[in-house]
């Protein structure tokens, strides 16, 4: 009995000392990350996973039933996993999902490419991305945003709207699709690079159909296949800008600051940027980036407007509204006068339609990060290295957030009503697009142009629009055009 008091303390010490070893041996082995489960979800078939099901409805403009489907099957939860084009992807769907995302982005997550993209836009995942979009987003917000600019930039693309009418719209029939791309990246390339010749615009206009033809082709880079067409057509834009570059560059280091006109596009203003950034920039990473740029700028726009043309024709309701808005400030001009931003900002329906169009069929089906960090969302663990996929119809088609979703309705963007982190068609938070401003200056200057010259028909009645993977009328939308009578 005395011996087992004797030796009570070092029982006690040599207990704490065995729970000790046995914590940290536990902490050790199974760190927080592993006490958590990944999402609910399906991975699908070895190797592929779910992306034949996956494109086979991205194709026919059905996201939204791959989301809802999963959804459906875990109701209560605002994400969910799956796994396609080679990746491990997390859903996110709820406008809760869509704050963390935005209020997250950059600290949790990075801008995320396809690998298709390295090829094309040349070694896209070397460059510091993020530092260059940094850049090209200060000097967007500067020639795109603000007040001065803007008026500058309606001026310019009523007179290109103009011309453009002129040229591509006098006929009885058009094809809708291609000559939106035409507008956007004729404007594009005018505020970008001061490229205005017609020759080089077509040249141009050529090889970034070829580009986005082979985007999300698969990548087979031998001759004959679209992705080889489009790394070759990168190639030379790329070989073309660059030659561009070295030319500003030697008149930018001409002439002095005070006399260049470093406003006059996007190049100038890099060029010209305070910290000199670009200066010692290598031409060929100037040249990417640029070529970059002008995707995200003239084919989501020209999305956008071929859209609202083919929403217009489906309902000439809506479409007799926007005429009655536009005549009155077309009846307001002199002759030859062209818009100003006092005639944008009475444009208020017209932007409503154009907003609902966004919600029901936004450019963007979804946006994409790379995850830096385990991190607990929703007491799931979502890994490093895997990716998300934000998905814009999630919210955008639900009726938690809209009311009758299906129904096209601009009344809704009537008053500032939308729940927050629920229309996102421009993003949000620190990569939302800073072109949204002219963006909005090219669809309703385009609007205007065509509802007070024409009402329009359908030539194909059930024409689908699809994702191939851009969104996209099947057969480019073509109309027959009806003139008013003057
Ligand atoms: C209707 C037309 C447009 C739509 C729907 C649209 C949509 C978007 C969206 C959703 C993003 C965010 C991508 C992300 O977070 O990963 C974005 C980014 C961007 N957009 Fe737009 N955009 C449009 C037009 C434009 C135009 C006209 C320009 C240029 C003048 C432009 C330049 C950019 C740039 C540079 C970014 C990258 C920003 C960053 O990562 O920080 N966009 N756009």
């Amino acid at each position: 009995m005395e011996l087992v008091l004797l030796f009570q303390p070092f029982l006690l010490v040599f207990t704490i000392f065995l729970s000790l070893c046995f914590l940290f041996y536990v902490l050790r082995t199974k760190p927080t990350s592993q006490k958590l489960q990944l999402p609910p979800g399906g991975s699908g078939w070895p190797f592929i996973g779910e992306t034949l099901e996956f494109l086979s409805l991205a194709k026919k403009n059905c996201i939204e039933k791959f989301i809802s489907d999963r959804q459906n099957k875990y109701s209560s939860y605002n994400l969910f996993k799956t796994s396609y084009i080679g990746e491990n992807f997390v859903f996110l769907c709820s406008t809760e999902a869509n704050k963390f995302f935005f209020s997250n982005d950059t600290k949790l997550f990075k801008t995320w490419f396809p690998k298709n993209f390295d090829k094309i836009f040349l070694h896209i995942h070397k460059l510091d991305v993020t530092n260059e979009i940094a850049k090209i987003r200060k000097q967007t917000s500067t020639l795109f945003g603000q007040h001065d600019a803007l008026q500058n930039n309606v001026t310019y693309i009523d007179a290109v709207a103009k011309e453009h009418l002129k040229v591509h719209w006098n006929r009885e029939e058009v094809k809708v699709h291609p000559l939106a791309k035409k507008f956007t990246l004729a404007i594009s390339l005018r505020s970008i690079l001061n490229i205005q010749d017609s020759e080089t615009v077509k040249e141009l206009e050529n090889l970034f159909n070829c580009l986005m033809t082979g985007m999300f082709s698969l990548p087979i880079n031998i001759p004959g296949t679209k992705f080889n067409r489009a790394v070759k057509a990168s190639r030379e834009i790329r070989k073309k800008f660059e030659g561009i570059i070295r030319q500003r560059k030697i008149e930018v280091s001409e002439k002095s600051e005070k006399s260049f006109d470093s406003s006059k596009d996007l190049l100038s203003m890099l060029l010209m940027d305070g910290d000199k950034n670009e200066e010692g920039a290598v031409e060929s990473d100037v040249a990417s980036n640029l070529c970059g740029y002008i995707v995200a700028a003239y084919d989501n726009t020209s999305t956008a407007i071929v859209t609202i043309v083919k929403y217009l024709a489906e309902l000439p309701e809506v479409y007799e509204q926007v005429y009655q808005e536009q005549i009155v400030i077309a009846n307001s001009k002199g002759p030859g006068e062209l818009l100003n931003l006092e005639d944008i900002n009475k444009m208020k329906y017209s932007w409503n339609v154009a907003s609902e169009v966004l919600r029901l069929q936004p450019p963007f089906s979804g946006l994409f990060r790379e995850v830096l960090t385990d991190f607990n969302y929703d007491g799931f663990l979502i890994p490093k290295g895997w990716k998300v996929h934000l998905t814009v119809h999630a919210t955008h088609k639900s009726s938690k957030y809209f009311q009758d979703p299906e129904k096209f309705d601009p009344s809704r963007f009537q008053e500032n009503k939308l729940v927050p982190f629920s229309y996102i068609p421009f993003g949000r938070g620190p990569h939302m697009c800073p072109g949204k401003e002219h963006a909005k200056l090219q669809i309703l200057v385009l609007m205007h142009n065509l509802v007070k010259t024409f009402r329009w028909e359908k030539l194909i009645p059930d024409e689908p629009l699809i994702r191939d993977p851009i969104l996209a009328p099947a057969k480019g939308l073509p109309v027959r055009l009806y003139r008013h009578k003057p």
